[in-house]
């Protein structure tokens, strides 16, 4: 049975694909299979890097399939070790669903206040629904400073939550990395890799421990 880590969120933009990407490249370059499994069926988002990473013929090549739902997806995962799914926003009845089908779910946030607050309601609401709390985790984006990631840390763990460590901080290179098929530890700037792949790192070690 393949490992799956999810990334969901009620926001959009907040790294779901982003991060989802970055985890299957590294994943990846340590020798796992990995596929992404891309549920935003609207946008396809992960589809499309993926097809633009292999136009630019960049190794490791990292697989992405579309996929309708997660229960599609997971009938695919057991050709792999590692299934990464790409939620869409806004839709708690798939997000329940990719929830319970994975070992591990990961949500992106800002630091703000409007963006911690729903975030933490969305966890909320998951473990009501009956997903245990050590199965989920807040993964820090669009950070400015190292005051503003410890703020929101902390504001996450006392909600109850585990939150990666490390964090992406907010920076053009990302897209731009991203614009070119590469991942957020593939930019043109090696600090900026190495702060991507220790957050992707911890998220590696904690789905080993899951595995
Ligand atoms: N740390 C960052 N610095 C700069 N740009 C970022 C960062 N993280 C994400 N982005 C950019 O923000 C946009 C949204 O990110 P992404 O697509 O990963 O979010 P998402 O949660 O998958 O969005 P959606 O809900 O629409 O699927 C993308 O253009 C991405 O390149
Ligand atoms: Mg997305």
């Amino acid at each position: 049975m393949a490992t799956v880590v999810a990334f969901v969120s009620q926001k959009g933009g907040v790294g779901k694909s982003t991060l989802a990407r970055a985890l299957a490249r590294e994943a990846a370059a340590s020798g796992l299979s990995v596929k992404i499994a891309d549920l935003d069926t609207q946008q396809g988002t992960s589809v499309d890097w993926h097809r633009i990473r292999l136009a630019a013929a960049i190794e490791p090549v990292v697989a992405a399939e579309a996929f309708g739902s997660a229960a599609q997806a997971l009938k695919a995962a057991d050709a792999f070790d590692l299934l990464v799914i790409d939620g869409p926003a806004r839709t708690s009845a798939a997000t329940l669903e990719i929830a319970r089908s994975a070992s591990l779910v990961v949500q992106p946030t800002g630091a703000s206040l409007d963006d911690l607050r729903p975030a933490v309601r969305e966890f909320h609401a998951l473990v009501k629904a009956g997903i245990p709390v050590e199965r989920v985790t807040f993964a820090l984006n669009r950070i400015g400073t190292d005051a503003e990631e410890a703020a929101a840390r902390l504001y996450l763990e006392e909600a109850g939550y585990s939150v990666l460590m490390g964090c992406l901080v907010e920076r053009p290179a990302y897209r731009t990395a991203q614009n070119s098929g590469r991942a957020v530890t593939e930019t043109r700037f090696a600090g900026l890799n190495a702060r991507a792949d220790s957050l992707i790192q911890d998220l590696i070690d904690k789905v080993t421990d899951h595995g």
